[in-house]
């Protein structure tokens, strides 16, 4: 997969698949599978380190799990998340956050919003760096839209929706994640952008879907958002296992002659 991919899956109207991945271990199974690409999103500060939102990410720790995902996944196309304010700092910050993320494995970034930072998206681009945009529910603005709540609601949110999408384009992005917004609404932008829309809890009628992979394999501990598929019953299968190694355990059955040496 590279950036012409996205926009040729568009053409063609083939669905646009990403999910999320933060380690080795998952990344080397996607990697296996028919997904195509993965992002190594900030939702990792709550997945992976019981965070309450995904503002405690740092450049350094996305980099650290930019870096393991690629060791897993060493031909997938990589989406490196820039974290809370790291593009609100100036172009300095914003552009050293770049350099960390593609160091470290990237092959395009993706940054929430785009009203105050156009001038830094602009140079990311202009310095041969892929940008995905992300609009709608920005969970880094959590506070400032009053929880994790569906967007675009209204005429004026829903006009605004739509002119920040355009700016997205224009600056360059090569696509566009909209997450939490009426199906009708990201059906309307998907059509009126010529680059992929990719949708979480945006319906059915835009030009991809992006999961956070713990959360389709139900391994999270929920409770999940209303958008969320639930393709495995992953934690209960987890527990069950767990349990059963621990009953063997101490019941003596494991380990038996098989997992033994003479
Ligand atoms: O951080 C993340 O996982 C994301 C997806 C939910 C789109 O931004």
């Amino acid at each position: 997969m590279t950036i012409h991919d996205f926009s040729d899956k568009k053409a063609h109207k083939i669905p646009i698949t990403m999910i999320t991945s933060y380690d080795s271990w998952s990344a080397s199974i996607i990697a296996e599978c028919d997904i195509d690409c993965i992002l190594v999103g900030d939702s990792l500060s709550m997945v992976m380190h019981g965070s309450r939102s995904t503002i405690d990410a740092d450049p350094q720790l996305m980099a650290l799990h930019v870096k393991a995902v690629r060791a897993g996944a060493p031909d997938a196309f990589i989406i490196g998340d820039m974290p809370f304010l790291s593009y609100r700092k100036g172009l300095k910050d914003a552009m050293e956050c770049v350099e960390l993320l593609m160091k470290a494995g990237s092959q395009a970034i993706k940054l929430e919003g785009v009203r105050g930072h156009e001038a830094i998206i602009a140079h990311i681009v202009a310095s041969g760096v892929p940008v995905m945009g992300h609009l709608g529910l920005t969970p880094q603005s959590v506070h400032q839209l009053g929880g994790y709540k569906v967007q675009g609601k209204g005429a004026q949110a829903r006009q605004q929706l739509i002119e920040d999408a355009k700016a997205l384009e224009d600056l360059g992005c090569f696509s566009l994640v909209l997450e939490c917004v009426p199906h009708a609404l990201a059906a309307e932008i998907a059509q009126l952008l010529r680059i992929p829309v990719i949708g979480i809890g945006a319906g059915s009628e835009v030009d991809g879907q992006v999961l956070v992979l713990h959360d389709m394999l139900g391994l999270s501990s929920g409770p999940y958002p209303r958008f969320v598929k639930q393709y495995l019953e992953g934690r209960a299968l987890m527990t069950e296992a767990l349990n059963s190694y621990a009953r063997e355990t101490r019941e003596r059955q494991f380990p038996s002659s098989k997992e033994q040496y003479a």
